[in-house]
């Protein structure tokens, strides 16, 4: 009988519940992650985790709302309450796990380095001498990896990947170390002449949905709704709509 008050003690504290209650998901995300939210031209944030927010939000049965959140804040406004959930690209990574919960992982990616053409050809290691700069953004995995692995490089970071890029493209800078499918993007799009994308993974970073601790009923229907969405070809259709093969 106590087990049982438990558990209806539990969902009523859900944040499952009370999005069902309010009939309306709230979305925490930081546009600027291509492809995963960006603002298109009349300043809709669209992309791949917009798509699967929708997709949320519709086997739910409510409303959705984003809500466009500097990366700085993004977790605390998690924990106080700002948001239902963070869909924004994030990286599972055992510090984060410490403060919040992750859904098993939507898709995973890797570091790796945007540089000028003069680079084309070398590893990451060459590029990790006193003479060289190294770019990225602040708070991020990619933060992370560059100060763990870049010893000797000048290391600058920027409040957002777009003018972490900027820098390279410039010739400000000798490398963005930042997630791939961003890196690819900025390469096909502004790379020209000017850039070469050294793909090789650096990390392995899983991606994953975070919510508040404490909440097993919610944690159980992401993980049911990724598996469902993962098998019946409804992520398959999203993942093509903004990852090119
Ligand atoms: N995956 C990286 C991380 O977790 C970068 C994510 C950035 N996401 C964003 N929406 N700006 O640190």
């Amino acid at each position: 009988l106590n087990a049982m008050a438990d558990d209806i003690n539990l969902w009523q504290k859900s944040t499952l519940n009370s999005i069902l209650q309010k009939g309306e998901l709230t979305v925490g995300l930081e546009p600027g992650y291509m492809p995963f939210e960006m603002k298109d031209k009349q300043g809709n944030v669209i992309g791949f985790d917009v798509d699967i927010a929708n997709e949320m939000a519709k086997a739910m049965g409510v409303k959705l709302k984003l809500v466009p959140t500097a990366w700085d804040g993004i977790i605390a406004g998690l924990l106080t309450g700002k948001y239902d959930i963070i869909i924004s690209g994030m990286t599972i990574t055992q510090e984060r796990n410490l403060k919040i919960n992750f859904a098993d992982p939507y898709i995973s990616v890797g570091q790796t380095i945007l540089a000028p053409k003069k680079h084309a050809g070398k590893k990451w290691s060459d590029l990790d001498k006193p003479e060289y700069t190294i770019v990225t953004k602040i708070g991020v995995t990619g933060e992370i990896a560059t100060r763990k692995m870049f010893k000797k490089a000048k290391i600058r970071t920027f409040e957002t990947e777009a003018d972490a890029a900027q820098e390279v493209l410039n010739g400000n800078a000798d490398g963005l170390v930042y997630d791939k499918p961003y890196n690819a993007i900025f390469f096909a799009e502004k790379g020209g002449d000017k850039l070469v994308h050294l793909s090789d993974e650096l990390t392995y970073e899983p991606l994953g949905f975070a919510v508040r601790k404490g909440d097993p009923d919610f944690l159980n229907w992401l993980n049911n709704f990724l598996n469902q969405t993962k098998n019946d070809g409804t992520y398959k259709k999203i993942y093509d709509r903004w990852f090119t093969q």
